[in-house]
């Protein structure tokens, strides 16, 4: 079954065609990054309209790549939410456009649904049940995947996400846009010296605010305070949080499995502190690096579960900025 992935619902306009869920035969991405560098984030007008711009090519070289023609397409799955609504409108319209021209059927996709799907194309044998440690620019969750489609939510952030929380910190010392990998590359440099605020709270939430605040009173106060050290003192504290509400889950459903997703799970240092966990008898997934940021394979992935299970879409189906799991 092949299944056309449509994802706009940030900066990244990127289409994908993926077989029975976990083989990709093209995975288009174009991304804005460099547009929105000069204003220090996400400029939501300016991604709709070059959404607008890149849509029908990327989705000519996405079938071009896979050598497919229209025909051979069993679902049209597109992002229809959580992002910035003009952004997720682009994608789709395209995407009901195009059911209607080729009279295939629309299955919307959840965003998050689609990070989490990621780890079904890089490690071919992971099935459901697991706990996903749910981590991008727009979300930080704790779910419980019960099985493709159904999941529950065990804790979230109370505040920013977390990902926001690595671009506002950059960009508060100067490192430009996106942070988080800025981040992640000079705090090689440092040593975790700096101590930093934790928040915790009964249940599973996060709450990264605090912390956030403090890395910024600090480089106020100090602009000459050693970066690295700040860097890294900031992602050593920031996965200790993740990692405590990630055993805190283990315990409350004895399930040893998790999965990461979204595009901080790129982090190079939480990577290697959840790895770290595998000597506790913890079975860790996390996704290739090329499919932890937005992309249409994940979105593709997510799509074909949700029409094995029968889940369609009608002509209506509307953009929900936020949408949840
Ligand atoms: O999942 P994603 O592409 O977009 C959303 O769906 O939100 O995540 C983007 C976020 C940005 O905040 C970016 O700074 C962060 O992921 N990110 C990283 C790294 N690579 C991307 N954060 C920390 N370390 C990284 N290596």
């Amino acid at each position: 079954m092949i299944t056309l992935g449509i994802e706009t619902s940030c900066d990244e306009t990127s289409v994908a065609v993926v077989e029975n869920g976990r083989k990709i035969l093209s995975n288009i991405i174009d991304t804005q990054i460099p547009i929105h560098e000069k204003y220090g984030g996400v400029v939501p007008e300016i991604a709709s309209r070059n959404h607008i711009e890149a849509i029908s090519r990327v989705a000519k070289k996405a079938l071009e790549e896979a050598k497919i023609t229209y025909d051979q397409i069993d679902a049209i799955t597109p992002t229809y939410g959580p992002g910035l609504v003009g952004a997720l409108l682009v994608g789709l319209s395209y995407a009901k456009a195009l059911s209607y021209a080729i009279n295939k059927p629309l299955v919307g996709v959840n965003h998050i649904q689609g990070h989490i799907a990621a780890n079904y194309i890089t490690y071919q044998e992971l099935t459901p049940p697991f706990i996903c440690m749910m981590m991008s620019g727009g979300n930080t969750q704790i779910i419980h995947v019960k099985d493709y489609t159904t999941f529950e939510l065990l804790g979230k952030t109370r505040d920013d996400a977390i990902g926001e929380a690595f671009d506002k910190v950059a960009r508060v010392i100067g490192l430009g846009y996106p942070g988080g990998p800025k981040v992640d590359n000079l705090a090689k440099q440092g040593t975790p010296t700096i101590n930093l605020p934790k928040t915790h709270f009964e249940n599973l939430d996060f709450s990264f605010s605090g912390i956030k605040t403090a890395v910024i009173n600090l480089h106020h106060k100090n602009p000459e305070i050693n970066k690295p050290d700040l860097c890294a003192s900031f992602q050593k504290t920031v996965t200790e949080t993740l990692i405590e509400n990630i055993q805190k889950a283990i315990k409350q459903t004895q399930i040893k499995t998790i999965v990461l997703a979204g595009g901080v799970s790129a982090n190079s240092y939480i990577r290697k502190a959840f790895k770290e966990l595998e000597k506790q008898n913890i079975k860790i997934y996390m996704p290739d690096l090329k499919l932890c940021t937005d992309n249409a394979a994940m979105i593709a992935s997510a799509g074909y579960y949700n029409y094995k299970s029968g889940k369609t879409n009608e002509l209506n189906l509307n953009a929900i900025p936020n949408l949840k799991i």
